[in-house]
């Protein structure tokens, strides 16, 4: 099916799965759309992750399905008024004909993705992802903290649980999408290992939204990435390789084939990619791959295993670059240049 050739075997193997490549189309609008994904498998994806199916959706039709059965009347509208601007469809319908339809027409692994942070019957849905056809669950644990008296080791103890409820509901392998916000990204990807995931995705995009200075009102607009976020989920990746047996997958910045091979040489199973895609998918994906497999080849690598890690922590020539004291050297080493000051 794919219409690109390599040297270099790009074979990746990623929460037990096998991929015939390691870039992945991340959870997007890019997924909904069957021929579209078709041509970024032929250019080059190895695998594809739905859009989440968020806990709100699933609790709001839950509570409707339950006031429906109590009272008898039609509280599906009613439930929709209860969720900002609407922008959900409840329950998960509309995702289980999206990943039966996309698991027809594809020859790659399909990942669904569950979206939610408080324990309950919603982390149940994993079941009837899985039974759908999904070869994975990617789990995002997308959080929000806003209260003054919400600490940490609680959210963190609560992230925990939803993890093992959903790990608990399927056979297929989960892997978690953190937040780059934790005191520790080590110590809490070391807690959803023994919470029996098999993976974790580097890092959500957060979406603060910026400030309109004509209305002053909030300005929602989503603006794509760059390749300036990738650093933040190198220097994860490079600190986790040798230090989990989890597999590591990069998202956010990717936008050349040289941003997968660095996230590949710190650590990288798989490198999801949704912001380069949404303009030309096929073709942002082939230049991608093509780069990636030409770099990699040029430089006699066989596979990817060769690769992964090379500018690992344990790896690198200066491994202090990694940690707190490259940020002192770097601050201390600061000069004003001639060009600042003319
Ligand atoms: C329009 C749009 C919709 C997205 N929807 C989801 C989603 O449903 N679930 C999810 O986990 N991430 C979602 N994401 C985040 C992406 O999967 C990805 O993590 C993020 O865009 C960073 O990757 P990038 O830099 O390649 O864009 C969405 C991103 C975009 C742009």
């Amino acid at each position: 099916m794919t219409d690109v050739s390599t040297t270099t075997d790009l074979t990746a193997r990623w929460l037990g799965l096998t991929l015939r490549s390691p870039l992945v189309i991340g959870a997007s609008p890019v997924s909904d759309d069957v021929p579209v994904v078709q041509r970024c498998i032929a250019a080059g994806a190895g695998a594809v992750v739905l859009r989440s199916l968020f806990e709100e959706q699933l609790v709001l039709d839950q509570l409707a399905a339950h006031r429906y059965v109590d009272s008898h009347v039609d509280s599906h509208a009613e439930a929709m008024t209860f969720l900002p601007d609407s922008v959900f469809d409840l329950g998960a319908t509309p995702t289980l004909r999206r990943l039966r339809r996309l698991k027809a027409a594809v020859d790659v692994p399909v990942i669904a993705s569950l979206n939610g942070t408080t324990p309950g019957g919603w982390t149940a849905y994993a079941r009837d992802l899985q039974d759908a056809g999904a070869d994975a669950i990617e789990l995002n644990l997308y959080e929000v903290a806003t209260g003054l008296h919400q600490h940490s080791a609680d959210i963190e103890d609560r992230q925990i649980d939803v993890v093992a409820s959903v790990v608990a509901a399927v056979q297929v392998p989960v892997s978690v999408k953190l937040s780059p916000f934790y005191a520790s990204v080590p110590a809490f990807v070391a807690r959803i290992d023994q919470a029996g995931a098999a993976g974790v995705v580097l890092f959500n995009r957060y979406y603060q939204p910026d400030i309109n200075l004509d209305t002053l009102d909030m300005d929602r607009t989503l603006v794509p990435s760059t390749s300036a976020e990738l650093p933040l989920r190198l220097h994860a990746l490079a600190l986790l390789h040798h230090r989990t047996g989890l597999s590591l997958s990069a998202a956010g910045g990717v936008h050349r084939g040289s941003d997968a091979v660095k996230a590949i040489l710190c650590g990288a199973h798989t490198v999801q990619v949704v912001s380069a895609l949404l303009a030309d998918p096929p073709g942002a994906m082939r230049a991608i791959h093509s780069e990636l497999a030409a770099w990699l080849g040029e430089r006699g690598y066989r596979d990817l295993d060769e690769a992964r890690g090379a500018t690992a922590l344990d790896n690198v020539a200066d491994p202090a670059a990694l940690e707190r004291v490259n940020y002192a050297r770097m601050l201390q080493g600061w000069r004003i240049s001639a060009t600042t000051r003319s």
